[in-house]
């Protein structure tokens, strides 16, 4: 998607043909900043401190860390010490793990001399491979958009809520809930978006608010607890979400909140989409609200607040009284019976496991 009118992807191979690059979405909204990746280290730190972030995006990342790792020891246990390491940084997106042992089963029968060359290939093919995905469930979301604003009459606009981020910024481009709003734009339906600002880390009203801005979305951003209010008063046509983790039973987690939109969604009939690439479901776990781990991060994310004061300077200040406990789960999991319908890249259907079984019957009978 463009920035300042230039195409940009997440993450991308610096001319040297080595040196990983990424935008510091830490900076966003009020600085551009691309940071160059030159090890495992430093692709540890940047999924781990969240310079990138988002399921698909950290997936992605977590395959260029690979290649980078086998770049300063290609061993068997370079590999293996690779695959720990970056498998340590983020718990709960499910796409770091399938990277992972998607690099780990194409680098193990290898020999260690071939190893870097497969591993950037394979890298930038799983880049290339979310860009294509996004772009479908894009064009397998766009429709839902569509018969909302159609079903009120073609208003002069149709409104959706969003929680977190879950657009391009998240994944390599696109994005997952944001492709098909973006898909709907492009195509002259009027979309409105609903920005949830998504304390603690605020990826709503910071990276949500500011790739809709660039691609000239409307949107407006709302506190966490607003979402009721307007549905209650018929201001949300529907909401669609992304998901970190998705059970093979169709329960989702996704950044902490997203249940309680759900909740409000249901008792005031609004349709609650949630948008998700195939290698984001879990087809190891059955019941996500038991088996799903959640992400708990440092209680500084909850009791301090970052932004840009009057004078330029960009600056963190402390919320809460000094000493206060803070408890930061940065997840939760939004049963599938509270889920309209799942948005993949073969399609949208029912949150069961039934319906996604009928969608990858190549994975569900594992
Ligand atoms: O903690 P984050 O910013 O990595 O959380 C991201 C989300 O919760 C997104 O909604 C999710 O990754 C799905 S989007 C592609």
């Amino acid at each position: 998607m463009n920035v300042n009118g230039t195409p940009h992807r997440t993450i991308w191979l610096a001319d040297d043909g080595c040196t990983v690059e990424i935008i510091d979405q830490t900076r966003l909204p009020h600085e551009f900043i691309i940071v160059p990746l030159r090890n495992l280290a430093d692709a540890c730190t940047a999924i781990r401190d969240m310079w990138v972030r988002g399921a698909p995006l950290i997936g992605a990342t977590a395959a260029y860390g690979m290649a980078l790792a086998m770049v300063g020891d290609a061993s068997d246990e370079g590999l293996t010490n690779a695959y720990d390491r970056l498998f340590e940084t983020r718990p709960t997106a499910v796409n770091l793990r399938w990277a992972l042992d998607d690099l780990k089963a194409l680098l193990t029968p290898i020999k260690p001399d071939r190893r870097v060359e497969a591993a950037y290939k394979r890298a930038a093919d799983i880049a290339d491979e979310d860009v294509e995905i996004c772009s479908k469930l894009g064009d397998n979301g766009k429709p839902l958009i569509e018969a909302a604003w159609e079903k009120r009459g073609k208003p002069d606009q149709v409104n959706v809520l969003t929680h977190c981020n879950a657009g391009w910024l998240a994944t390599v481009d696109w994005g997952t809930a944001l492709a098909p709003i973006y898909k709907a734009h492009d195509a002259g339906i009027p979309v409105h978006v609903w920005v949830d600002e998504t304390r603690p880390r605020n990826q709503g009203a910071s990276l949500t608010a500011w790739e809709l801005g660039q691609h000239g979305v409307p949107h407006t951003v709302i506190v966490d607890n607003a979402g009721g209010h307007l549905m209650q008063h018929g201001q949300v046509d529907l909401c669609i979400t992304g998901t970190d983790r998705t059970a093979a039973s169709g329960d989702v987690c996704n950044k902490i909140g997203t249940y309680l939109k759900a909740l409000a969604a249901h008792d005031n009939g609004v349709p609650f989409y949630v948008a998700l690439p195939g290698p984001t479901i879990d087809w190891t776990l059955h019941d996500g609200v038991k088996d799903i781990p959640i992400e708990l991060r440092d209680g500084t994310e909850v009791t301090e607040i970052m932004g840009r004061a009057p004078d330029g300077t960009v600056t963190t200040v402390q919320l809460t009284p000094d000493g206060t406990n803070a408890a930061n789960y940065a997840f939760d999991v939004t049963p599938a019976r509270l889920v309209t319908g799942l948005i993949t890249e073969r399609g949208v259907t029912e949150a069961s496991t039934e319906g996604l079984a009928a969608l990858y019957p190549e994975y569900a009978s594992n």
